[in-house]
C-alpha cells in the first residue's frame, strides 16, 4: 500500500469528484493504475469514503481527520473511526485545511499506533524540515500560490523541490512528494528527476475532459 513512485489524486470537493462522480472518477483512476501497473491512490472526502472504498482496489485516503479521540466532538471524525472504515492513509495539514503543529504531531503518532499511513502536506522546504522530525510516512510539499494553477511546481519552483529533499534528508529520511499545478507527464518526470517519490495532483485530473487519459499521461512521467 502506498508504494512509490506514486500519483495521489486529491478529489477535494470538486463536483466532478464528489458523490456519484467520485465513484466514477475512482474507477477511471483504478483502470489507469491497472493498465499501467503503476501506483495510483486517491484522497476523498469522508462522506464519499465508504462508497468509493467499496468500489475500487486502489488505496483510498481521507483528505482530513480531526485530532481528537472519541467523545463530545460535534461534526468531527477521528483516526479510530477512519481505521474501522478501512482507510489506507490520511492527508494531514493540506494548505486548504491547515492544522496546529501539536495536532499534526498527535495525528502522526496516533496514526502510527493504529497502523495508518500519513502524508503531511507542507508549504515550503523549511516547514518540511520541521515536519520531518515527526517522522510521517510521507511529506508532500506544495507551494500554495501554485495550487489550482496551470504552472507546475516542477517548472515554477524546481529549487523548492531539491531544497525540500535536502532539508528533509538532513532531519530524517522521509520520502518527499510534491504537488501544485501538475498537469502533464513532463511535470511528473521533472519532479521525479529532481528526487521526489511522487506527486499530489487535483485539478489536472478532476477537471480533465478524460480523467483516465490524463492520469495515464501523468503516469508516463513515473520513470
Ligand atoms: O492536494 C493536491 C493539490 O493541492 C494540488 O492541486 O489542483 O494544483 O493539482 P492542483
Amino acid at each position: 500500500m502506498l508504494d512509490t513512485p506514486i500519483i495521489i489524486v486529491n478529489f477535494k470537493l470538486y463536483s466532478q469528484a464528489s458523490g456519484k462522480n467520485a465513484i466514477a472518477l475512482a474507477k477511471h483512476l483504478e483502470e489507469a493504475a491497472l493498465e499501467s501497473g503503476k501506483n495510483v491512490a486517491i484522497a476523498v472526502n469522508s462522506l464519499d469514503f465508504d462508497n468509493v472504498k467499496r468500489e475500487v482496489n486502489i488505496p483510498v485516503l481521507l483528505q482530513h481527520v480531526d485530532a481528537v479521540g472519541f467523545g463530545a466532538h460535534t461534526g468531527r471524525i477521528n483516526l479510530e473511526l477512519a481505521k474501522e472504515h478501512g482507510v489506507d492513509g490520511i492527508l494531514i495539514n493540506h494548505s486548504e485545511r491547515r492544522l496546529k503543529i501539536s495536532d499534526i504531531e498527535y495525528l502522526v503518532s496516533k496514526a502510527k499506533e493504529l497502523g495508518i499511513k500519513t502524508i503531511v502536506c507542507t508549504n515550503n522546504p523549511r516547514v518540511s524540515g520541521a515536519i520531518a522530525a515527526l517522522e510521517p510516512n510521507f511529506i508532500a510539499m506544495e507551494p500554495p500560490e501554485l495550487i489550482g494553477g496551470d504552472i507546475s511546481v516542477s517548472k515554477a519552483r524546481p529549487e523548492a523541490i531539491t531544497e525540500t529533499i535536502e532539508v528533509v534528508k538532513r532531519v530524517k529520511d522521509v520520502p518527499v512528494l510534491v504537488g501544485a499545478g501538475v498537469k502533464s507527464g513532463e511535470d511528473v518526470r521533472k519532479a521525479i528527476e529532481l528526487g521526489a517519490k511522487g506527486v499530489l495532483v487535483a485539478s489536472g485530473i478532476t477537471k480533465a475532459k478524460n480523467p483516465k487519459e490524463a492520469t495515464l499521461d501523468l503516469i508516463s512521467g513515473l520513470v
